[in-house]
């Protein structure tokens, strides 16, 4: 009987695509996955220490192995990714349990490690750099989340120093993967039915800058390319630091048919002497520029922003600067953290001197604001024009599938004969329900322009999302 792993993965897309790969590389090898995990006789966790309550979750599921483990000592335990990098051997004297701590560069090998182990080798540890490259010429596609949307790496680590931030010390550098091989995995995955693909990156748009100069690829021009890949009908990107946002990647955006303009450039902050002290590299008004060459080129461009808020020293005044800037901005999305001092980081040596209450309260406040602005947004697009990439059928309203638009709006369709995940369609965005667009996609041009011109306050009709 073939023997079987569980996988459980945390963190970022990049952890997700990963465990894609880890995946085949085990079922390569005659594994079958295990979706019930006290049948399984491997266990990995691939793992994220980007704030403490990521690792401590992790730490919480490992205590639970340790009764299956004294029952069948057989079982192998591997804690795989940044949390194995950043805590090394040390998560041995916590977890005597587990077997194999694997860093974020060394996962290929993890079937080779698992072999040791079950050689009688004890306390498997591999980190740090690897003298191979991570990511193989050709990607196996064969552990992938099967649908219509495909995660593709297109370069790894990080070389800012965020003063934060756990990434840079725990992903190494960046390593950039050649134009070639990510369009052949693009292509490949096209041609099993993908259409929607996110690349992705820890500041994606200093991909290629670490590369020889002659022929050096760069986001600009991974997009252009992609732009003749058939079946791919949107790209996605995650995600980007504004300093690397130049005219050369802001024209690739703007002729692109393919790029969703719905864009991650996280700021963090509002306020500049916090910026600052995080060592972002830039100030709000440097932001500002390279956003207005963004919007300059795509006025209909929705942007998506992280936010830190209790940030060591940040004030009442420091987090009303964040929401204004979070106004000024108009964000479609946020994504808001309370800050988390991570042991190694050069933060970490400051006091971490906002109480939790106060770290709550601001947390909610960049939230609801960010509610109140998206609900704000999103009427606006009625009687305008757009393409859906429509999702699933809506379960709050029968009859109407659901999906995004090219800027990243909810919209709702009705159904028709013949609708699958991951098909694009022109609609005329008629109205509003009070969380989505509806779109109609067979007016002709003079209904369309009807309706357009007959648009006045939306309603909330009586749908709800
Ligand atoms: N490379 C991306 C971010 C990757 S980490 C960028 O620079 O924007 C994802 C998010 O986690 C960050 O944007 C930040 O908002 C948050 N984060 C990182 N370190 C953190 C920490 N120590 N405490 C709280 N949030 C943190
Ligand atoms: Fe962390 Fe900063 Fe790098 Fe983003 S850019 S991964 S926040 S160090
Ligand atoms: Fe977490 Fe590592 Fe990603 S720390 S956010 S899994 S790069």
């Amino acid at each position: 009987m073939s023997r079987s792993f569980h996988l459980r993965v945390f963190g970022c897309q990049m952890n997700f695509y990963d465990g894609e790969l880890i995946r085949a590389a085990f079922i390569k090898r005659g594994w079958v996955e295990s979706e019930d995990a006290e049948k399984a006789q491997l266990h990995m966790f691939h793992t994220c220490s980007v704030r403490e309550n990521a690792e401590e979750r992790v730490h919480g599921l490992l205590g639970e192995l340790r009764r299956l483990k004294k029952n069948d000592p057989s079982i192998v335990i591997a804690v795989i990714g940044c949390m194995a990098d950043r805590e090394g051997e040390e998560l041995f004297e916590r977890e005597p349990h587990v077997d194999i701590v694997c860093g974020s560069r060394h996962f290929p090998k993890l079937p080779d490690l698992v072999a040791k182990v079950e050689g009688g080798e004890q306390r498997v540890c591999v980190l740090g750099e690897a003298k191979e490259v991570v990511d193989e010429q050709e990607r196996d596609l064969t552990g992938r989340v099967p649908g219509y949307q495909a995660h593709v790496a297109v370069m790894r680590g990080c070389d800012m120093n965020c003063t934060y931030c756990i990434v840079p010390s725990v992903r190494g550098r960046v390593e950039s993967r050649p134009q070639e091989t990510i369009l052949d995995e693009i292509t490949r995955l096209a041609e099993g039915g993908v259409t929607e693909v996110h690349l992705l990156g820890q500041t994606i748009d200093s991909y290629g800058r670490d590369l020889p100069k002659v022929g050096r690829p760069s986001l600009a021009s991974l997009l252009d390319a992609i732009e003749h890949i058939e079946g791919i009908a949107r790209i996605r990107m995650v995600t980007l630091h504004p300093s690397y946002i130049d005219q050369e990647l802001v024209d690739a955006m703007s002729r692109s048919t393919k790029f969703m303009r719905f864009l991650p450039v996280p700021v963090q902050s509002g306020s500049d002497p916090v910026l600052r002290a995080m060592k972002r590299g830039y100030n709000l008004e440097m932001y500002r520029k390279r956003i207005n060459l963004l919007r300059d080129a795509m006025p209909d461009l929705e942007l998506i922003s992280d936010w830190i808020v209790g940030f060591p020293g940040e004030t009442d005044d420091d987090h009303l600067a964040s929401e204004e800037a979070m106004r000024e901005f108009d964000f479609l999305q946020s994504y808001v953290f309370q800050y988390s001092p991570r042991p190694g980081t050069v933060s970490h040596a400051g006091n971490d001197d906002v109480v939790p209450q106060q770290k709550a309260r601001r947390n909610h406040r960049l939230l609801d604001l960010q509610r109140e602005i998206a609900k704000a947004k999103t009427p606006l697009m009625v009687g305008g024009k757009s393409q859906i990439l429509i999702e699933r059928p809506d379960k709050k309203n029968p009859g109407y599938w659901f999906g995004r638009v090219h800027n990243g709006h909810y919209c709702l369709l009705p159904s028709r004969d013949g609708f699958a995940p991951g098909q694009l369609y022109n609609v005329d965005l008629v109205s509003y329900n009070g969380k989505a667009l509806i779109g109609a996609d067979n007016l002709s041009d003079d209904e369309a322009a009807k309706l357009a011109s007959s648009v006045t306050t939306p309603k909330v009709s009586e749908f709800s999302v």
